[in-house]
């Protein structure tokens, strides 16, 4: 579904991404996953066309996005859960949730505002209130909202569960094994390895603006010298 080959992004001079290639399947849950400052974040702004990479291809369903702005990228199906959030902080929950929100295109089922709901009752009692208003968790189940209501093929998200106390964590992770078990394709960026390898089909490690490993939650969980060597635990 998605297939980034060879990708090279940069801050000015400063080169970030040397040759990041990366593969989610359809039905997929991938990882990224390595220490602060590798390139995460850029590979996931760069696929979004939030910045601008000078070499290299991204295809989603075998159509070549790179360089496309990034409504064109939201439109071709990838939706995202940036990295600290960013929802509207001056909109309402409910205005954040319908602002962006789209129909999938062709067959199969709608993310729609009262499914949303049903998936995070604890936004349905804060509907009227600003975006800024809400807690760190609400904002990140906000975010996430908003993010399924474009019906994406490709979900992505960032450090959702960053700062989060741990029971809003695990609504989380919770979350993303339901959607997981209802075939959406996921993208993760995540610090926590235990709870990736419960979820995910393929993990990506991520050292310097590229890819220095790749496997499945088996393979990761029988190699601790891995976790040492490009984790830091
Ligand atoms: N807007 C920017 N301008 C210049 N340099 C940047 C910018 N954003 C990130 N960088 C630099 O690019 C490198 C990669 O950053 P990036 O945010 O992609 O890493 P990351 O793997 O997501 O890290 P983290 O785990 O901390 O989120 C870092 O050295 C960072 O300082
Ligand atoms: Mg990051």
């Amino acid at each position: 579904m998605l297939e980034v080959r060879g990708l090279e992004t940069s801050y000015g001079d400063s080169q970030v991404l040397f040759g990041m290639d990366l593969d989610v399947g359809a039905g997929e849950v991938a990882t990224l996953i390595g220490r602060n400052g590798m390139g995460k974040t850029t590979t996931v702004r760069s696929i979004m066309g939030i910045v601008r990479p000078h070499g290299g291809r991204i295809m989603f369903d075998g159509v070549g996005i790179q360089g496309n702005p990034s409504y064109r990228v939201a439109q071709a199906g990838i939706g995202l859960v940036p990295e600290g959030r960013q929802i509207f902080p001056n909109l309402s929950v409910r205005e954040n949730l319908v602002a962006t929100a789209k129909a999938r295109d062709g067959d199969g089922e709608n993310w729609t505002f009262d499914k949303v709901m049903d998936l995070f009752p604890a936004l349905s009692a804060r509907l009227d209130s600003a975006g800024n208003q809400l807690s760190g968790g609400e904002q990140q189940m906000l975010a996430v909202g908003r993010a399924l209501m474009t019906n994406p093929k490709l979900l992505v998200l960032d450090e959702a569960t960053e700062g989060l106390a741990p029971l809003i964590r695990q609504e989380i992770w919770t979350c993303l094994a339901g959607l997981k078990a209802a075939h959406q394709s996921i993208l993760v960026i995540d610090k926590n390895i235990d709870a990736l390898t419960r979820i995910a089909d393929r993990h990506h490690i991520v050292e310097k603006g590229r890819v220095v490993w790749t496997g499945d939650s088996a393979a990761l969980r029988a190699d601790p010298t891995l976790q040492e060597r490009y984790l830091g635990v």
